[in-house]
């Protein structure tokens, strides 16, 4: 099976990201053909500082290799080093209808934060399904905020499919519900722009101090709570073990136990869940040619597959 899936490179990865997307990315590589990239022209959407947008690109695929994605088996690469997919979103761009565009929300939702609405945002998921179509993709491990973008560019492969012929594969998208929308510390959905964000890579002492800030009601220490209702909780579930789990779920229902007690142990335990990839980390962090070279290598793998889909594309529109 194909799988692909992007990550913009728009600020540090985080829990969200990772428990999210980026676990099933690599758990993924086992048994499948993957291909990941940095979606570094979707992140421009943003118009980000030059620098910093260098140094995010650099840092995810240092993640992303900390992790344990395996340059041998999957392909990784930086979504601008391969420019046929931005020329098969000019293409997709000429059939795909203004109002498919204007129904999603994720537009919506950026500006509403105060993004500017470039036409770049506005045409964000044209490049995604180039993105994906490109390469036959059959599944797409995301999120589920990126659903609807999925539905986008099915939409888009069934309209060019029907104009130019059954060229396009239309995919499907891989959810995995119980982490599909992670909390961030304010408890509204974590995300790099909200600035609520616990990041995969951050100290310990400061990963503990965020978990120690994550927002709760004010229920009284002796009185019950509900724990499908706690940010804390939720985040517990990434990463206790189940009986552990199951034991503060009893806690959570029969009072008597504070969040500042689970707020603790979630920050040990997240702690332990990343500590074993920061040597590695480090390790590349002190071996950029290496990261780049992998990144120059998938990214001639990548530009091979996407060019024979350019050509086709090309031919069936007259070009
Ligand atoms: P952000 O919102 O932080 O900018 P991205 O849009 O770059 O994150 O998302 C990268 C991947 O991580 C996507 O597949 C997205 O669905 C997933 N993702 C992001 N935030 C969360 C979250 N809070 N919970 C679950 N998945 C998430
Ligand atoms: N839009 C995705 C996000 O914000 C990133 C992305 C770009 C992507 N192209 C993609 C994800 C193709 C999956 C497939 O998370």
């Amino acid at each position: 099976m194909r799988v692909l899936s992007g990550i913009q490179p728009s600020g540090k990865l985080h829990i969200g990201n990772y428990f999210g997307a980026m676990r099933q990315h690599l758990q993924l590589q086992a048994e499948n053909d993957c291909f990941y990239f940095i979606a570094d022209y979707h992140a421009l959407t943003g118009n980000p500082d030059p620098e910093k947008l260098a140094q995010n690109i650099i840092d995810v695929a240092l993640d992303y290799l900390a992790l344990g994605l395996d340059p041998e088996k999957t392909v990784f690469w930086r979504q601008s080093d391969v420019p046929e997919i931005t020329e098969l979103t000019w293409i997709f761009s000429c059939i795909t209808p203004m109002g498919l565009l204007q129904r999603c929300t994720s537009y919506k939702d950026k500006i509403a934060q105060g993004l500017s609405a470039n036409h770049g945002l506005f045409a964000y998921p044209v490049l995604q399904a180039a993105d994906i179509l490109a390469f036959h993709s059959n599944l797409v491990p995301v999120g589920a905020d990126q659903k609807q973008h999925i539905e986008v560019t099915r939409d888009i492969a069934g309209y060019f499919n029907n104009a130019y012929g059954e060229i396009l594969t239309l995919p499907e998208a891989h959810i995995v519900e119980s982490v599909a929308v992670v909390p961030g510390i304010d408890g509204r959905k974590m995300s790099k722009s909200y600035g609520n964000t616990i990041e995969i890579f951050e100290s310990e002492n400061s990963m503990k101090k965020k978990v120690m800030r994550i927002v709760t009601d004010s229920t009284p220490v002796e009185e019950p709570k509900n724990p499908e209702k706690c940010n804390v909780f939720a985040m517990l579930k990434l990463v206790a073990p189940d009986d552990e789990l199951k034991q503060w779920e009893d806690k959570y229902r029969k009072g008597g136990t504070g969040y500042g007690d689970v707020k603790k142990r979630l920050a040990e335990l997240l702690v332990e869940y990343f500590q074993p990839y920061r040597a590695k980390r480090e390790e590349l962090q002190n071996n950029l040619d290496y990261v780049n070279e992998v990144l120059e290598k998938g990214a001639e793998r990548a530009e091979k597959i996407a060019k024979q889909t350019f050509d086709e594309v090309r031919k069936a529109v007259g070009l």
